[in-house]
């Protein structure tokens, strides 16, 4: 089966976990389209009052596309559950997420939520974090310099560049830069490290997040709780 059915199986799976009158955290990417075209069915269909708090403009436009009313995270008292996709959750359920640059938004919305629960193709789900670059968001000043150390510390930082070769931009207009590890063998350490330097906004490891997997298999949809 290709990554695409399986990402919408696992979509599909989750919507069945949002409840009539929810606030529902809407995380980012082609995982969370296939959650997004449901929902909006859902909403439509059952004529559900779900309040939605996107990560990322693109879902927020998705969303707002969709029928799903959508509200800024400040403007919410809370939120009971969020739906986001990762690019690798190893055997502990520790993830790393920011492949598609909204892993600030994602992670002030995580931390802020009652419930997380991530959905993810197979393929994303390994023993250890680390063959998925790691991406840090940074500022843009004195970013050349916090390169330089983090190759110093021998993490392989790269900036991360569109095909014009220039800064891809966050939402805050801040760089992105990946760490190209293979394998990271204690993630709670290296977290602490990256929380310490200065620069960094915030890294893409989700540690003691998510409550909830759902995987898209070949078999069907499977759960992790
Ligand atoms: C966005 O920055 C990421 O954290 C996404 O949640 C992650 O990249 C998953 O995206 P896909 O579902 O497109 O793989």
């Amino acid at each position: 089966m290709d990554k695409e059915s399986m990402k919408k199986i696992a979509g599909q799976e989750a919507v069945k976990y949002i409840k009539d009158g929810m606030t529902v955290g809407l995380g980012t990417g082609s995982t969370v389209k296939y959650l997004l075209d449901a929902l909006g069915a859902r909403v439509v269909n059952e004529n559900l009052r779900i309040i939605g708090v996107p990560t990322s403009n693109r879902s927020a436009k998705r969303a707002r596309d969709l029928g799903i009313e959508v509200r800024s995270i400040d403007d919410v008292d809370h939120i009971d559950l969020t739906i986001d996709g990762a690019d690798q959750i190893d055997e502990n359920f520790q993830g790393i997420k920011g492949g598609g640059i909204a892993h600030l938004r994602e992670k002030i919305v995580a931390i802020n939520s009652d419930k997380n629960l991530w959905i993810v193709d197979d393929t994303k789900m390994a023993k250890n974090l680390g063959s998925f670059p790691l991406p840090l968001e940074v500022t843009p000043y004195g970013s050349t310099h916090l390169l330089k150390r983090l190759d110093k510390m021998g993490f392989n930082p790269k900036f991360r560049t569109n095909a014009k070769g220039q800064h891809v931009l966050t939402h805050a207009d801040n760089y992105i830069i990946d760490l190209n590890l293979g394998y990271i063998e204690h993630p709670h350490e290296l977290e602490k490290v990256l929380n310490n330097m200065t620069g960094i906004v915030e890294h893409g490891l989700f540690l003691d997040i998510v409550d909830v997997v759902i995987a898209g298999t070949s078999e069907g949809p499977k759960t992790f709780k």
